[in-house]
């Protein structure tokens, strides 16, 4: 078996990262660098490759839906990050049939099952490479705690381990 890639090491959350075009065509990619990057009020920041349809949405319409999935999700996140929206319409996916639903203050879909759903505006933009970093106010959330998140390391999906307890001081 082949060595992991370096970036492999790092250990992620996968988000299913909503966008739509000017004329409210929507898609959906996999995106597993996602993080919080202001607690209040809340921000997260998404790096997409610039060749990605999903950053010439959020480019173009500057808003973007934030939808980390929760354990029972990994297919979505394979399908969403395995083929273009410029191929497929993904959201028009069987497997996506019935999870989709209209945000409440942007225009891109949500999915529902997920661990957090964040409706986000784009407020910052940093060029990196052949990324760029999104930055979005959130405008609404809905958090579910009753799902466990999914996570994504050395190319294979994961469920949360066993709890590790702190030292005692
Ligand atoms: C688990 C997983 C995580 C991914 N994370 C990212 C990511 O953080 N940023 C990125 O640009 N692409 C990421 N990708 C790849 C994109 O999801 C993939 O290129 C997708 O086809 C882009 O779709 P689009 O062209 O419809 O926007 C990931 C793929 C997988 C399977």
């Amino acid at each position: 078996m082949s060595e992991p890639k370096i970036y492999q090491y790092f250990a992620t959350t996968v988000n299913l990262l909503t966008s739509c075009n000017d004329e409210g065509k929507a898609n959906i990619m996999a995106c597993e660098w996602t993080m919080n990057v202001s607690f209040e009020p809340l921000k997260v920041m998404c790096l997409v490759h610039i060749d990605n349809l999903t950053h010439a949405y959020i480019t173009s319409t500057r808003e973007f839906g934030v939808n980390l999935c929760s354990d029972t999700q990994a297919s979505l996140a394979n399908f969403a990050g395995d083929v273009s929206g410029r191929d497929v319409d993904k959201l028009a996916d069987t497997c996506f049939a019935g999870i989709v639903y209209s945000a409440t203050r942007i225009k891109p879909p949500m999915i529902s099952g997920c661990l957090l759903n964040v409706e986000c505006i784009l407020e910052e933009v940093l060029e990196i490479g052949e990324y760029t970093a999104f930055v979005g106010l959130s405008v609404a959330i809905h958090a579910n705690p009753q799902v466990q998140p999914l996570f994504y390391h050395r190319g294979k999906y994961f469920g949360l381990g066993s709890h590790i307890a702190k030292p005692a001081p």
